[in-house]
């Protein structure tokens, strides 16, 4: 593993590169670009989620708070941090227009400012990927939850979004096989860039790409650190688009070869 905690300038280059792409991000998320989030994502992440009313929450890596929000729509009282000040910005402004109850704030996960077993619940939708010692942020999480919390978050699947993948297609067009490489490099901030895929052109020639670092890990890394931490992991779902979505929003027919995301529950015992 390859977590090294004194690395500052690594930290530094995270919530640096995450506040360049919080405006931008923010305006393409609620513009509905993020199809595999919210047609696939999130939906299997609320379907999975144990009963949450009344409960205490922390959402982890929030951004704009789309998924805070939906947290909150289910009844449960929320926090929502994020390492970049715009994205708390921009969750903030929707808070005040729409409020929730959400209470939002500028923290990294590293270093939650909050005190021992104060939350019944965490979760973090895709964020855990884009941190640096994965390891110590989960056992921050441990701390933040009374005993019988669970966490519930999201990541890039490890197996099959290694540093490298690429889809092949038929002469249809249809994705019928998944490439994948790189599964055992230990990368540690790698700048990876990209759009949403289907960010249309124009929009595409007026913004520019997102700038994210990269902190891949092998399963077996995950669930080391899952079990280093002192959790015990209770759920796993690999969502796949059925036929009709996957007809319906064909970006994400790929999850039908293999998955993008990979959910799982973990307990405090
Ligand atoms: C892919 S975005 C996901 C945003 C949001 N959870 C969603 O589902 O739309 C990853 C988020 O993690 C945040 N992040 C990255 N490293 C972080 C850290 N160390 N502490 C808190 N947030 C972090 C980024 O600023 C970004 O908002």
């Amino acid at each position: 593993m390859t977590n090294q905690p004194d690395d500052d300038a690594l930290k530094r280059s995270v919530s640096d590169h995450w506040e360049a792409n919080a405006e931008t991000w923010t305006k393409h998320v609620r513009a509905g670009y993020d199809i595999y989030r919210d047609a696939l994502h999130t939906p299997a992440f609320l379907e999975m989620l144990p009963d949450v009313e009344g409960l205490n929450g922390l959402d982890v890596g929030c951004g704009e708070g789309a998924n805070t929000r939906s947290l909150a729509r289910a009844s449960a009282k929320m926090t929502g941090i994020d390492i970049a000040p715009t994205f708390v910005r921009h969750a903030l402004a929707q808070e005040n227009q729409e409020p929730l109850g959400i209470h939002y704030l500028t923290a990294d996960a590293l270093h939650l400012p909050f005190d021992d077993a104060q939350f019944d619940f965490a979760s973090a939708f895709m964020s855990m990927m884009d941190m640096p010692q994965q390891g110590d942020v989960l056992k921050e999480i441990f701390r933040i939850l009374k005993p019988q919390g669970f966490f519930q978050f999201t990541i890039l699947h490890p197996c099959f979004v290694p540093p490298f993948r690429k889809n092949v297609r038929n002469e249809d067009g249809q994705v019928i096989a998944v490439q994948v490489a790189d599964y055992f490099v230990d990368i540690d901030g790698s700048v990876e860039t990209w759009w949403f895929s289907n960010l249309p052109q124009a929009e595409r020639e007026q913004s520019k790409p997102f700038n994210i670092p990269r902190f891949h890990r092998t399963l077996s890394e995950w669930i080391g650190m899952i079990n280093m931490a002192g959790f015990t992991l209770e759920a796993s779902v690999e969502p796949m688009a059925s036929e009709e979505l996957a007809a319906q929003e064909k970006v994400v027919a790929d999850t039908r070869v293999t998955p993008i995301a990979w959910i799982v529950r973990l307990r405090k015992p």
